[in-house]
Order: C-alpha cells, then structure tokens, then sequence
C-alpha cells in the first residue's frame, strides 16, 4: 500500500482489516505509529527511490497507489507502477480524479498520463475517479469556527464525496477481480458553495479566482498546485462536477453517504 499514512490510505488499511483475510504491507516515507492493527509489515522508503519500491513489490498480489498533488506526480507513480510491473504484481488500484473536457495539463493532465500509463501496463488496474473530497472542508475549520467559509466555484454545484466511501471501493477493487475501468465515484447529491455554507451553519465567501490565487500562493501553496486549482474551479463553476453517479451503490451495495450533515 503506497500512501499509507494519507487520508486515503488510512482508511483503504482499515476498510481491509474489517474485511479480514488480507495481509497488508505500508510503504511509507517515515515509520508509522506503533500498534496500527491494519498493517502487517512496514517498509519504509520513498517512491523517488526505485530500490526500495521493489524492495516493497515483493511478494504482493494487489498494490494500492496514491499520492499527493505534485508537478512530479506522473514520475512518482510511474516508478510504483515499473517496481509492480517487474514484481509480477496481479493489480494495481489508483487513486485519480474525474477527468473534465479542457484540462489536460497541470493536475488533470497529470493523473490522465498515469492512466495512459497504467493502460499500456501488464498490471491489471483498476482506476479510482473520485469527486471531491467532502473532507478539504476541514482545512478550514478555523475559518468555519469564526462563521465562514471560501469556495471559489461560482454557481457551480459539486457532487461532494465521504472520503471513506472512495476507501471502501478502493478496499473492494483490491480484491475482487470484477472491478475493471474507471470507476467515477461521487456523493449522492450535487451541493452548491451557498448549500454547503447553509449546511455548516456558515456565511459563503466566494472571492475573484485571481485574487484566490494569490492569497493561497502567499500563504504557501505551490504556484503550479494553485493555478491547477483555478482552472478545475472555473470547470466547477460550468458544472463539470455536478453529475452524480450509481458507482459507490453498485460496488458496495449501499447508497454513498450523505455530506455536511451532523
Ligand atoms: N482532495 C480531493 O478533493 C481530491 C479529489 C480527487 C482526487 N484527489 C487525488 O487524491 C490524491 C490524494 O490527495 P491527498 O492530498 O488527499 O493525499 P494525502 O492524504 O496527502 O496522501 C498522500 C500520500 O502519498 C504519500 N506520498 C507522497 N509523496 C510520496 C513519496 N515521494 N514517497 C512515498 N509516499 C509519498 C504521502 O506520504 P507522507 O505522509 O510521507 O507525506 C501520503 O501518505 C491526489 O492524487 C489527488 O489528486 C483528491
């Protein structure tokens, strides 16, 4: 499992060790806290450094493949998906995003080369379409503490995701074999900014994308991570991200759960 220490990963570990039967490997950058009943078998390395993935591959049937938002993101996962490749490992499960008509390039472009990637690879894949976390809220909290809250997306609804519903289908596509193509995961409503700040009790702010921009480039965001986001926020506010779909439902065989509800 790469990416074991992220959102995502956490609860892919968890969703498996409820599930029984799976003996889970973390590769991680740092070692992880003790007593994390999920994981078997720790690795500690980095996925710049091709020995320790196949150090990692080793022996494993299913490989989980996340990482974070970065320029270099297409190099990282590319070299889990060679280390896979020369181990004989049967699946790889990958964590992408819904891919919108007009980005092809920053953050977008990014995951739909690693999909190419993983298309032309002997791996089976399993490619994991998720809109967006309903949890990027809670990098907020502060701001929602003082009755605010920042979504830059215009009229543009989103169908908003629980982020541990993306783990239970990854979870699922890790051990089944029937779970092929792409699989667009989303909430089961669509939430406007007004409704999500209706919802958390808050008031909407909903500033320029210019002037965004430079506010999270000066409190440190990466310039590339930032201008990729206005673009997806300005598809958002087109409604690239409205449609909801039955994927969640049919893989676990129960409704997504609702979004910035108590
Ligand atoms: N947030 C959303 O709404 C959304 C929507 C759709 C898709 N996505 C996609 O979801 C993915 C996860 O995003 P996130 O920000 O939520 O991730 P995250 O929770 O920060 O998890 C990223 C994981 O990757 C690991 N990692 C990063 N670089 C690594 C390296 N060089 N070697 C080994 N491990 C490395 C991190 O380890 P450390 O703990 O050591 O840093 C962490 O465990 C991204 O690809 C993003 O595009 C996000």
């Amino acid at each position: 499992m790469i990416g074991a220490t992220g959102e995502l990963g956490r609860q892919v570990a968890g969703a498996l060790a409820e599930r029984g039967g799976v003996e889970v490997r973390a590769f991680v950058r740092r070692p992880l806290p003790e007593g994390d009943r999920a994981v078997i078998d720790v690795i500690v390395g980095d996925l710049r450094d091709r020995a320790s993935l196949e150090h990692a591959c080793a022996g494993v049937s299913s490989m989980f493949l996340v990482s974070s938002p970065t320029q270099d993101q297409v190099e990282l996962e590319t070299n889990a998906i060679a280390a896979a490749e020369r181990a004989g490992v049967e699946r790889i499960v990958k964590v992408s995003n819904i891919p919108i008509a007009g980005l092809e390039s920053g953050l977008h472009g990014n995951h739909r080369a690693i999909e190419r990637r993983l298309d032309a690879s002997s791996c089976a894949s399993t490619v994991v379409q998720p809109s967006f976390f309903a949890s990027v809220i809670d990098k907020q909290r502060d701001l929602i503490a003082q009755g605010k809250l920042v979504l830059p997306t215009g009229p543009g609804k989103i169908a908003w995701i629980d982020p541990s519903d993306i783990a239970a289908v990854a979870a699922e596509a890790l051990v089944r074999s029937d779970l092929n193509g792409p699989l667009h995961l989303t909430g089961p409503e669509a939430l406007d900014g007004d409704e999500v700040a209706a919802r958390l009790g808050v008031r909407r702010i909903d500033p320029p994308l210019g002037r965004w921009r430079d506010a999270v480039v000066a409190s440190g965001l990466d310039p590339w991570l930032a201008d990729s986001t206005v673009h997806l926020y300005e598809a958002v506010a087109r409604g690239a991200l409205a449609e909801t779909t039955g994927t969640v439902e049919r893989v676990l065989g129960r409704p997504p759960r609702r979004v910035f509800v108590s």
